[in-house]
């Protein structure tokens, strides 16, 4: 592949400090279905057309291969380090005291970096399942949030800030009452807040919760995650790429139903962070963000779509004496303490 898109036709997102990110990053985690070998070739591959933003985690059991393709593209000349936007994430099962830093060291080590754009906390519980378990394995150890357990973990991650190792911190599937039990605790504030948004998924109230806090929402699983794994699949799940407006905007612009999930996700003002190892979709993904825009009709429309469907529903997170998966969302507004 030779071709390079002109990246001066993307627009820009801001965070709090100012600083300008891309608007669209590159998704890795390979799920049940690509491994890291795949995923990284597509970094690469991605980072050669223009992606400047690739999302990592330690979880998804590929930073190392992705290191390696870090370190081939600047040596090749193709981008510089401060060109490139990399986050990584603490999984559950390193909240503990002085576990962070050494997450951190690890997805630094792996990635063949000095230090990470931003790191986020993947998960508000340090309730830990292991990766590829099935949908109803459950942990005994696992247990409801707890703002003090939470903080302990964000002093962690701001000292990793201190520290040089990162330079922003984020928070992930998180509900307004959990931040606002410690948006006021924070010494350096979350960067961003990675969350579920989809045509179908919305969450219009946490979307504008962060951008009233100058929290920039990445949005995850943009296209409705259409490979994700079984367990994660529910009969009530809705295919965003179905959707009535959706499959009309396509047909008007001539694009596949994903770029249109892309383009919205992009005008609305999130950073959609959608994964393939195709180069024809990643390549068309980013693009999508620099050409034909929605009108303001199919926005409109597309914005009647959400119909409430939470895809990643979390439930493998679940601790004993849980209802279901919805005690993790605090649904009823007040955070779930039992
Ligand atoms: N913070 C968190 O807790 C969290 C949770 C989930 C995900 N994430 C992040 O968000 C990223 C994206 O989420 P996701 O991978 O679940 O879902 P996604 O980006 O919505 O869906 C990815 C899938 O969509 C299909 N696709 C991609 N581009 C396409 C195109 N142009 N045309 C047609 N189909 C296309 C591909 O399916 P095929 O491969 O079948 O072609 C691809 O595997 C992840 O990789 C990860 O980095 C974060």
């Amino acid at each position: 592949m030779s071709e390079t898109l002109d990246r001066s036709l993307l627009p820009v997102r801001k965070l709090y400090t100012g600083e300008e990110i891309p608007c669209v990053g590159l998704g890795t985690f390979g799920s049940d279905k690509y491994g890291a070998e795949q995923v990284s070739q597509a970094v690469y591959g991605a980072i050669r057309y223009g992606y400047r933003l690739i999302d990592c985690a330690a979880v998804y059991q590929n930073e190392d291969s992705i290191g390696e393709v870090l370190q081939r593209v600047m040596q090749e000349g193709a981008v510089e380090r401060k060109e490139l936007f990399v986050t990584s994430k603490v999984w559950n099962d390193m909240h503990g005291e002085g576990k962070v830093l050494e997450s951190c060291r690890k997805s630094l080590q792996d990635l063949r970096l000095d230090y990470l754009d931003l790191y986020f906390v993947h998960w508000p519980f340090p309730n830990y399942h292991a990766p590829g378990c099935s949908g109803d394995s459950r942990n005994p150890d696992s247990r409801p949030f707890s703002v003090e357990e939470f903080m302990a973990t964000w002093r962690q991650c701001e000292e990793l800030v201190d520290k040089g190792l990162v330079r922003y911190i984020g928070m992930s599937n998180m509900t307004i009452p959990k931040l606002e039990a410690v948006l006021p605790l924070c010494r350096i504030q979350p960067a961003a807040l990675e969350m579920e948004l989809h045509p179908s998924f919305q969450q219009k109230e946490l979307f504008a919760y962060a951008l009233e806090h100058n929290i920039l929402p990445i949005g995850y699983c943009p296209i409705g995650s259409p490979s994700r794994p079984e367990r994660d699949r529910t009969e009530e799940d809705v295919a965003d790429t179905e959707l009535p407006a959706v499959l009309a905007a396509a047909e008007a612009h001539g694009v596949h139903p994903a770029i249109i999930c892309l383009k919205w996700a992009v005008q609305r003002g999130q950073v959609p962070i959608p994964f393939s190892v195709k180069e024809n979709q990643y390549i068309s993904n980013l693009k999508s963000a620099a050409e034909d825009p929605l009108t303001e009709e199919e926005m409109k429309a597309i914005e009647a779509e959400d119909k409430n469907c939470r895809l990643i529903k979390g439930q493998v997170f679940l601790w004993e004496g849980a209802k279901d998966w919805e005690d993790l969302w605090d649904v009823e507004g007040v955070i779930t303490t039992c």
